[in-house]
């Protein structure tokens, strides 16, 4: 709390889990990437603007970016198209508000935004569409080539794998069976000068999935705030399901546990089921943590003194809370 009784804004952002980043190039070019949605979300938070605002414009920022799982550069579904997810949740007021599997807008998040003043908050694939064409928003491509590529790729393979690999390469990769298969689900959560907390997560889904799989990204199980605490998760949308995290993280806080000890739990428990996931979280007093099961979570906040990142935390360190 400042001198004014204004609470230190507080920031973190992801843009997945997987399978480490080995070329120290790569790793630089999603850092300085990160660092600079980061000093616009911080700049927006420390000049007043709410939570929830912060969210969403970071999730746009997010979402234009065509390295990352979602809007600009999703990754393609089995049969060749793009449907995108996304939700958002204000701590504040508790409202949860998202969209599931639409197609052809540059930002899924402004749905999921325009949906938390409607009667109904979650809609799916054509109640989605209907929505774009009501609310007059510009129909946009996602498509980017290197996505189409690993697509075409995979067909030649027979889509032998369950889902694509995506992350932050410019190119695909080069080996079409390769098992380590990442994750670029993007998510922010920022405490604002009011002590209120907001989420947003978007996403293109695991990629090469069947028609009408709905992800974890547009559900509690990925996305989840109240006045105690906000979570955005990333990896494989069944096991954040079956753990149900962001929503779990959140009720522990509740009940009264700290986040560290919330994180190491729910991590540890997660661990034990062999999930393959991720989270990033704020709680009302500023704390902030991240956890993984996966080898790497790409993610990076700003604690009010500085900006940090988890892009070279090696797969021996589960979780942390700064
Ligand atoms: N976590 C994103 C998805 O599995 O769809």
């Amino acid at each position: 709390m400042s001198a004014a009784g204004q609470v230190q804004p507080k920031l973190i952002i992801h843009v997945g889990a997987g399978s480490s980043l080995k070329n120290k190039g790569e790793i630089e070019v999603v850092r300085q990437d990160l660092y600079k949605f980061i000093d616009v979300i911080y700049g927006k938070l420390l000049t007043g603007t709410a939570a929830r605002t912060a969210v969403v414009l970071g999730c746009q920022l997010l979402e234009d970016d065509p390295r990352f799982n979602a809007g600009k550069g999703s990754v393609l579904q089995s049969d060749g198209q793009i449907r995108m997810s996304a939700s958002l949740m204000d701590g504040a007021t508790q409202r949860f508000s998202g969209v599931i599997n639409v197609s052809r807008v540059q930002h899924p998040i402004d749905l999921a935004n325009f949906l938390q003043g409607s009667a109904d908050r979650v809609l799916s694939d054509y109640g989605s569409a209907e929505l774009t064409r009501e609310l007059q928003t510009p129909i946009f491509d996602p498509l980017i080539d290197v996505r189409l590529q690993e697509w075409e790729q995979e067909r030649l393979f027979h889509f032998h794998k369950t889902m694509a690999s995506v992350i932050a390469e410019k190119e695909p990769p080069v080996d079409p069976v390769d098992p380590h298969a990442r994750r670029g689900t993007i998510g922010v959560v920022a405490l604002d000068t009011q002590g209120q907390l907001a989420v947003g997560t978007s996403t293109g889904g695991k990629g090469l999935e069947r028609i009408g799989r709905v992800s974890d990204s547009a559900m509690p199980a990925g996305n989840y705030a109240t006045t105690d605490a906000a979570v955005s998760c990333t990896g494989i949308g069944e096991d954040i399901i079956d753990e149900c995290l962001a929503a779990r993280i959140v009720v522990r806080v509740t009940d009264g546990l700290s986040l560290q000890t919330t994180f190491e739990r729910s991590f540890t428990e997660a661990d034990r089921n062999n999930r393959d996931l991720g989270a990033i979280a704020i709680d009302k007093t500023g704390a902030i943590a991240w956890g993984k099961t996966s080898e790497v979570l790409l993610a990076a906040y700003h604690d009010g003194g500085q900006i940090s990142d988890t892009l070279e935390v090696g797969p021996g360190t589960k979780t942390a809370v700064c």
